[in-house]
């Protein structure tokens, strides 16, 4: 039977877990493989410190967040000051790799793990990778599991902030996730039925967002939702949310108050179809084992299952189209993404 390596790697998403068990079951009750699981990502291979997974250990954690294997950022290719110019961390991998006779390792992960994952795999590791991330910014997939329950969180939380805004008609700021992609504010955004929606993809202008709060108090609105991402362009050092918090005073004189929600984005329980896509990669991941289609990662491309070559997919980020349909028809009802009073 075949031994395969199991890990999770980059910043935690809900869904992992179900991941986990999906690769995990199909590949022993299925194939009758042996199941070793990785502790904190390529740290595990690194340290050989890993578990081997029976099945009774993947049941009763489909719905818990987190991962039971712990994760970490290691970049095991990454040369820091103290590996005097080289690293021995790859070698390390394909060494506990080899004396564990493993036949594949299964990479969660996202953008930087797919990156890894490629670059194992050019050493001659036989690796697939399953595409995770609460950003849902890698490439060539149109979706990663984590995505859906971290835009329930923050949807959850633009419901809360309507109430207290219009109590105090106020400008609510609310600042989410998603790295350098605009894709959780966006859907969130709408989910949420923002005012202005701000995203890396689609530059902005203070200026702009300021006319358009001061459109709304005009025409009987007194107060306004902004969602902003993370990660798009400002002028000051700290949050994004602050620094627009902060101008918005500056320019308006209209109360303004901001919430960066954080962490809580990827904590807790993935949603329903967050399980289902997971335990759909994990699945489907086994399966590829099974017919040793190495060096690809499992992606969902037009709802269906399918690979694509690692060597594709690494370092890539997949992005926000500004023309996105979901931005033209926002637009269209009085959306604004903050560019609409730009000259
Ligand atoms: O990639 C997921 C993510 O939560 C990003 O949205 C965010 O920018 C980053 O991770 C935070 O990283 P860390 O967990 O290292 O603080």
């Amino acid at each position: 039977p075949k031994r395969i390596g199991i890990l999770t790697a980059g910043g935690d998403c809900p869904g992992l877990n179900a991941a986990i068990r999906g690769v995990g079951k199909t590949a022993i009750v299925n194939y009758g493989m042996e199941v070793y699981g990785f502790n904190a990502g390529f740290l595990g291979l690194i340290n050989k410190d890993y578990t081997i997974l029976k099945e009774s250990q993947l049941s009763g954690i489909l719905t818990v967040g987190g991962t039971i294997l712990g994760t970490s950022r290691e970049k095991p290719y990454k040369i820091v000051k103290s590996d005097h110019g080289e690293t021995h961390k790859p070698e390390m991998i394909k060494q506990t790799y080899s004396e564990l006779e493993l036949d594949c390792l299964v990479c969660i992960g996202g953008n930087g793990t797919m990156k890894t994952a490629h670059m194992l795999a050019m050493e001659g590791l036989n690796v697939i990778g399953i595409p995770k991330t609460i950003d849902n910014d890698v490439w060539g997939t149109d979706v990663t599991f984590g995505f859906e329950s971290a835009v329930q969180v923050a949807t959850d939380a633009i419901d809360r902030l309507h109430t207290t805004a219009n109590s105090h008609q106020r400008v609510m700021i609310i600042e989410v996730m998603g790295h350098n992609a605009g894709w959780l504010a966006l859907y969130a955004g709408m989910a949420g039925g923002g005012d202005i929606i701000l995203i890396p993809e689609v530059p902005y202008n203070i200026r702009s967002v300021c006319k358009k709060i001061e459109k709304r108090y005009e025409n009987k609105k007194p107060y306004s939702i902004i969602v902003v991402a993370e990660g798009i362009e400002h002028p000051k050092k700290g949050s994004a949310a602050s620094y627009l918090a902060e101008a918005i005073t500056t320019y308006t004189d209209i109360e303004t108050r901001e919430t960066v929600l954080g962490y809580i984005q990827r904590g807790g329980s993935p949603t329903p179809m967050d399980r289902i896509l997971a335990t759909r990669y994990g699945a489907f991941a086994a399966e590829c084992i099974a017919n040793e289609c190495f060096g690809t990662m499992v992606a969902l491309k037009k709802g269906d299952l399918t690979t694509v070559p690692l060597d594709e997919v690494g370092g890539k980020l997949r992005l926000v189209d500004p023309n996105h349909q979901l931005i033209q028809k926002a637009r269209k009802m009085g959306v604004s993404f903050g560019d609409e009073y730009m000259q």
